[in-house]
Formats: structure tokens, sequence, C-alpha cells
């Protein structure tokens, strides 16, 4: 179990810990940029969805004791039906109401990974990095990598404001790992963010990113769903 707020050290690193380990996989995205009937995580890539992959994937990292997944109330019974093995909830407008739709279904967890079915290709390695990290005691890991890209900050009309040093930026992917009540602290605010590692960061908990992997992109247009597929040419269909 984590330590209480108070008695944790300030650099986010905690004593080795044990428990519980769940996955929350937010999937209740429409997929407005993808262009296509049904929502994202329920495209096909190779004959599986997007959501089929992401559980495979976790699946197979065998670091995870439970998976929840978050999806559109619509496809909730369907997906109930495709999964017997994992807990469905249904989602919310926006992904941070997803998430917490699936960290009220997430019960005793100790570890919690929050990860974007749109991520399909995550290899299993992903997750054992996470996880190992928690387990050494960190209270917030995400993976990331360098950017490749000189990045510029623009105002309304697109003028530069200015260069950010690339060396200190990251790209970060999912899945991002929490000590379970750090996590529900961090939604339980009114901050917003665009993924979970902000609003932990908003609490002032240290985030510690490790190395991310090229295959975790997130697919959310066309073109990277022409490139997942390019990538699995050669895979088995099934
Ligand atoms: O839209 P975006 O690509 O950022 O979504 C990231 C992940 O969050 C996707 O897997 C998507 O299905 C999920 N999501 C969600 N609920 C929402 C919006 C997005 O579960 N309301």
């Amino acid at each position: 179990m984590t330590q209480p707020e108070g008695e944790r050290p300030s650099d986010g690193q905690n004593e080795e810990r044990s428990g519980r380990v769940v996955a929350l996989i937010p999937a209740a995205g429409r997929g407005v940029r993808l262009g296509l009937e049904r929502p994202k995580a329920f495209v096909e890539l190779n004959g599986r969805t997007l959501l089929a992959r992401s559980v495979a994937a976790v699946r197979a990292s065998g670091v995870v004791d439970e998976v929840v997944l978050v999806v559109p109330p619509e496809l909730v019974d369907v997906v109930r039906g495709e999964h017997p093995e994992t807990t469905v909830v249904a989602g919310g407008a926006e992904r941070s109401d997803s998430v917490r739709a699936g960290l009220a279904a997430a019960g005793d967890a100790d570890l919690i990974l929050v990860h974007d079915a749109a991520r399909a290709l995550t290899p299993p390695s992903s997750f054992t990095a996470v996880v190992e990290a928690l387990r050494g005691g960190r209270d917030a890991v995400v993976p990331g990598l360098p950017v490749v890209d000189t990045l510029k900050r623009v105002d309304a009309d697109g003028t530069v404001r200015d260069t950010p040093a690339r060396g200190t930026l990251r790209a970060v992917q999912t899945p991002q790992g929490f000590a379970a009540d750090v996590l529900r602290r961090a939604h339980a605010g009114a901050a917003e963010a665009t993924d979970d590692a902000g609003l932990v960061e908003a609490l002032g908990v240290p985030v510690q990113v490790i190395d991310g992997d090229a295959l975790a992109f997130k697919i959310t247009a066309p073109h990277d769903l022409r490139l997942a597929k390019l990538l699995l040419a050669g895979e088995e269909i099934g």
C-alpha cells in the first residue's frame, strides 16, 4: 500500500510495493477524427478491434490482475459478451469522465494503469516496464519518447512566442501508471489536463518518465490507421 500523503518522500520514490494491479482502458471516444462510422476502439485492424488488441497486450504482459473497459453506453452489453473476463462500464462525454467511471469500478486496486484503447499496437513490455517502476516505489510513471521535431509555442494568430529546448521535451504515451490513491485524488479535483499524469502533476506529485515505445503511437487520424495496417502486414488474420 502507498504511504499516506505527508509521509511520502518528496521525490515520489517510496519503498518497494506489492499489491493488486488494475488496468483501465478508456475506449468510449467517438473517434471523430478517424472519420469512420463506428467508435474508434471498435475499428478493426486485420480482423481484430483496437480494443481487443489492447486487451490482449495487457493480458500478455502478465502484470495485471484485473482489466476494466470503459466503452460507449450503447456497447456495454456487446463488450461484456466479447470480453467476459473483464469488467465493462459506460464512459462519459470527455476522456476524464470515462477514466472516472473506470476508477469507480476499479475496487481495491493498489496500482492503476490507464491505457488508451487507441494505442492498439503497444507491446506487452510497455505494461511490464511501468508496473516495474511503480513496484520500485514510484507514485506516477509515464512512458515517453524524445521529440524529433522542433516545437514552437504560438499565440492565437500563429505568431511564434518561443521555442522550448527540444532536449527537455518528451512525447508521452500510455500506459500511464499510478498508485491508486494518487490517481483517485487527481480525478477528485477540478483541474483539467489532456492526460492523467497532468492531473497528478497538478497535485504536486512527481511523475517519472520512462522510455516509451514507438509502437505505442495513438491511432487518431486515417494516416495512423494506414500506418498500423502496414506495421501489421503479414500478421495472420484472426
Ligand atoms: O480522443 P482521444 O484519441 O484522445 O482518446 C484517447 C482514448 O480515450 C481513446 O481510447 C478513446 O476511446 C478514449 N476516450 C474515452 N472517452 C471519451 C473520449 C475518449 O474513453 N469521452
